[in-house]
């Protein structure tokens, strides 16, 4: 992974990344004990999110309503006493060491490695006597599907960090802080979506956050009870120039901002949108900013309609701001738009991509007895298109990050 000297490479000592065998949680500590010859400290985990609505939200301080996946990145890890924090990660199929040097400079640890010595970087930068550390990590988050599996590693890191080393780290403070990783270490210009829905969602509910004040709302999101589902389906799209892409979505929501002279584009409500979007010239902005601005009033609509239990009727919010991802952020890809389109034919009361966009995941709220039928239907459409075959799992919303052992 890393190219750096300082990292070390022991491919080929380890389970097959393909072909994991048994919970996630076991291969974790029995990945532990194979690797260091002692039993761990603890066992720490932290869940992939699906974003529910609100999605480009995050950095424009606007409001997001993740929940979290069944699926966790699970970390076992125990005190070292030497110098250097030592990972394996089961899916990468190595294990790396870096020293304080390496997480005190970003670029030093690079791939997977540079999300955990961006948690050592970004805790030692705030100030924090980082524990060093031996882990060894093992993930049932899938990669690459937009369903966060980056925060799911930083989150699980940084809270058996945190405790391995009993530091003073109150939960409200942690998501910045993983974000800080990501952003300053791993280089990627995320918002505070991801990480805040790794560590502070709670099973049963979505997370309702208010990403300029950090406040949140624990929504309650009971799909069982309500005879309902959320279908997720991977478009198994390649992933297309995500990162730069990613930049300038950002970039032009900025800039948007300053032009305006706002804030962040969350001070632009719908009421003031039309006279915010004529003193813009760029079509391709204005339009930029009529997503952002009406994705923050569809969140708010739809925590209005789950705080009194109706969930079924959130699904024309859903397919609107699919809609307005598609040809005002133009953020989707094929896959991804044949995915809600198909889902809806077959009865989804809504459907959306989900995450950062251009691939990854759409989720589609459906009745439980339907969700066979929405997926094959999918699958049927992709068939029709000559698309790679999607696939699909019903997720109802997990726990944040804990230890578990
Ligand atoms: C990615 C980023 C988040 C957020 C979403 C889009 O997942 O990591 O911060 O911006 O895209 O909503």
């Amino acid at each position: 992974m890393t190219g750096t000297p300082d990292t070390t490479h022991r491919p080929g000592t380890t389970n097959h990344p393909d072909r994991p065998v048994g919970p996630v949680t076991e291969r974790a500590a029995a990945g532990f004990i194979s690797e260091y010859a002692e039993r761990p400290a603890g066992v720490w985990a932290a869940p992939g999110r699906v974003n529910l609505i609100g999605e480009h939200t995050d950095y424009n301080d606007g409001f997001v309503l993740p929940f979290a996946l069944p699926q966790r990145t699970v970390v076992a890890a125990a005190p070292e006493r030497g110098r250097r924090w030592t990972v394996w990660s089961e899916q990468a199929g190595e294990r790396i060491s870096f020293g304080r040097a390496d997480a005190a400079e970003p670029g030093r640890v690079t791939g997977w490695g540079a999300y955990v010595a961006g948690v050592v970087w970004a805790l030692r930068e705030a100030g924090h006597d980082v524990p060093v550390a031996r882990l060894a990590i093992a993930s049932d988050v899938p990669l690459g599907a937009g369903l966060s599996s980056s925060a799911a590693l930083e989150s699980a890191v940084l809270t058996a960090l945190a405790d391995l080393g009993e530091l003073d780290l109150p939960l409200a403070d942690r998501p910045a802080l993983a974000q800080r990783a990501e952003n300053g270490y791993a280089g990627m210009p995320c918002g505070i979506m991801d990480q805040s829905a790794s560590l502070r969602c709670q099973p049963g509910h979505a997370l309702f956050l208010d990403c300029r004040t950090l406040a949140v709302e624990q929504v309650p999101f009971d799909l069982d009870a309500a005879g309902l589902a959320i279908l997720v389906i991977d478009s198994n799209a390649p992933h297309r120039h995500v990162g730069g892409e990613y930049a300038a979505r950002r970039a032009a929501c900025e800039s948007a901002a300053a032009a305006l002279g706002v804030p962040a584009l969350r001070d632009v409500t719908v009421d003031r949108l039309d006279a915010a979007l004529a003193r813009l010239d760029d079509e391709t902005v204005r339009r930029r900013v009529r997503h952002v601005v009406t994705e923050n009033q569809r969140v708010l609509e739809t925590v209005e309609l789950l705080r009194t239990g109706r969930l079924a009727e959130i699904g024309p919010l859903l397919t609107a701001s699919h809609t307005s991802m598609r040809d005002d952020f133009e953020i989707t890809v094929p896959e991804v738009d044949t995915a809600v389109e198909a889902a809806l034919t077959a009865g989804a009361y809504g459907a959306r991509m989900t995450g950062g966009g251009f691939g990854g995941c759409v989720l589609a709220l459906v009745d439980t007895a339907a969700a066979e039928t929405v997926a094959s239907t999918v699958t049927e459409a992709y068939a029709g298109r000559g698309f790679r075959a999607p696939s699909s799992f019903t997720v109802t919303p997990g726990a944040g990050a804990e230890r578990i052992n």
